[in-house]
């Protein structure tokens, strides 16, 4: 594995006292890379660090061997980058933003850089909107320029953080298969905190908790932590909701009887339940969160509330086509 990124010790302390990383030691190489975790984990603190943006307390990052502290400059010419928020250029045209960036990234001819923009607005599906004015743009179309923005120097490492806030499910499948393609060229680094993000193209997540990594490897390898933990159980429609060492991620309802699929703490699965042949990703990273006693940080996550529980809730085949996709 070649090396992109690699963070060693690296400890964050903001003033007011409050500690967003803890001794994080992590290497990334090539490809698309998850970095998943709840709100408040740390990840933006994380990729604005790699990204050069902030100094941390203690340890040290290098990006293709340059430090990122060190050696600003030559980390950012290798590196794009899309910050949880990006919202200028309302005014421009599609166009005018990317050849202005271009522009002020060193390319001055200008037939290369008209090139250089019909190129990038391709690969990021924008090359039809090309004349609009940003205003005018979905919230998935001003996402993918944002992408745009990030590659016009063509950078060997882009940084991506919460990319599909507050998109619909179909800009959000659009989102994850772009990744995918873009991950084929170049290394990526996605946060979120939303599983089915990573989709197919993700081969390597790190799991950040508290400022802490808690988990590194494979989406398969997570899914393995909730082999045995997701179950159904079938109770009378009037039954109480049942209570116990797991959380319940949906409720399906017959003519006569409620299933509820739950996924549960090591020895927390209830008599009469059935365990479930096929968990998703989601109910994998779930698994891992509850047996850290930890649910508590995915279900209090607003984004996860609102989005995640409702994809779960969705009737089968929907669930289905959502964790197909999050499969590896
Ligand atoms: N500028 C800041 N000043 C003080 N504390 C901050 C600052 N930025 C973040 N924090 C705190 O540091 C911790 C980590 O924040 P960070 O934004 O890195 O988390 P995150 O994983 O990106 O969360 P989210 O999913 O909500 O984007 C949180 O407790 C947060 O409140
Ligand atoms: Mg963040």
């Amino acid at each position: 594995m070649s090396t992109t990124v690699a963070a060693s010790g690296l400890r964050h302390v903001y003033k007011g006292g409050t500690v967003a990383l803890d001794g994080v030691d992590l290497e990334i190489g090539a490809g698309l890379f998850g970095l998943l975790g709840p709100n408040g984990a740390g990840k933006s603190t994380l990729m604005r660090i790699v990204c050069t943006l902030l100094a941390p307390s203690a340890g040290a990052v290098s990006v293709f061997g340059h430090d990122a502290v060190k050696e600003r400059r030559a980390v950012r010419a290798h590196l794009g980058y899309l910050p949880q928020e990006f919202g200028a250029w309302r005014l421009h045209r599609v166009e005018e933003v990317l050849d202005t960036l271009a522009e002020l990234s060193g390319l001055d001819e200008r037939a290369t850089r008209r090139e250089r923009v019909d190129a990038v607005l391709d690969s990021v599906g924008l090359g039809d909107v090309a004349h609009r004015k940003v205003k005018k743009l979905s919230g998935g179309m001003r996402r993918r320029l944002g992408i745009a923005q990030a590659l016009i120097h063509q950078p060997r490492l882009l940084v991506v953080d919460e990319p599909t806030v507050g998109l619909d499910p179909e800009e959000r499948i659009r989102f994850r298969q772009l990744m995918a393609t873009l991950g084929r060229e170049r290394t990526i680094i996605l946060s979120t905190h939303i599983v089915a993000d990573l989709g197919t193209g993700c081969n390597d997540l790190a799991l950040l908790d508290a400022g802490k990594i808690v988990f590194r490897g494979s989406p398969t390898q997570l899914l393995e932590r909730a082999a045995g933990q997701v179950f159904e159980l079938a109770l009378p429609l009037s039954a109480p909701q049942p209570e116990g060492d797991f959380e319940i991620v949906s409720r399906t309802d017959s003519l006569n009887e409620a299933t509820y699929r739950a996924v549960a703490a090591p020895g927390g699965v209830p008599d009469g339940a059935r365990i479930a042949a096929s968990p998703t990703l989601e109910e994998g990273y779930l698994a891992f969160m509850v047996a850290r006693g930890r649910a508590e940080a995915l279900v209090s996550d607003e984004h996860f509330g609102q989005h995640d529980k409702v994809d779960l809730a969705e009737p089968p085949s929907a669930t289905d086509a959502t964790g197909k996709e999050a499969h590896p």
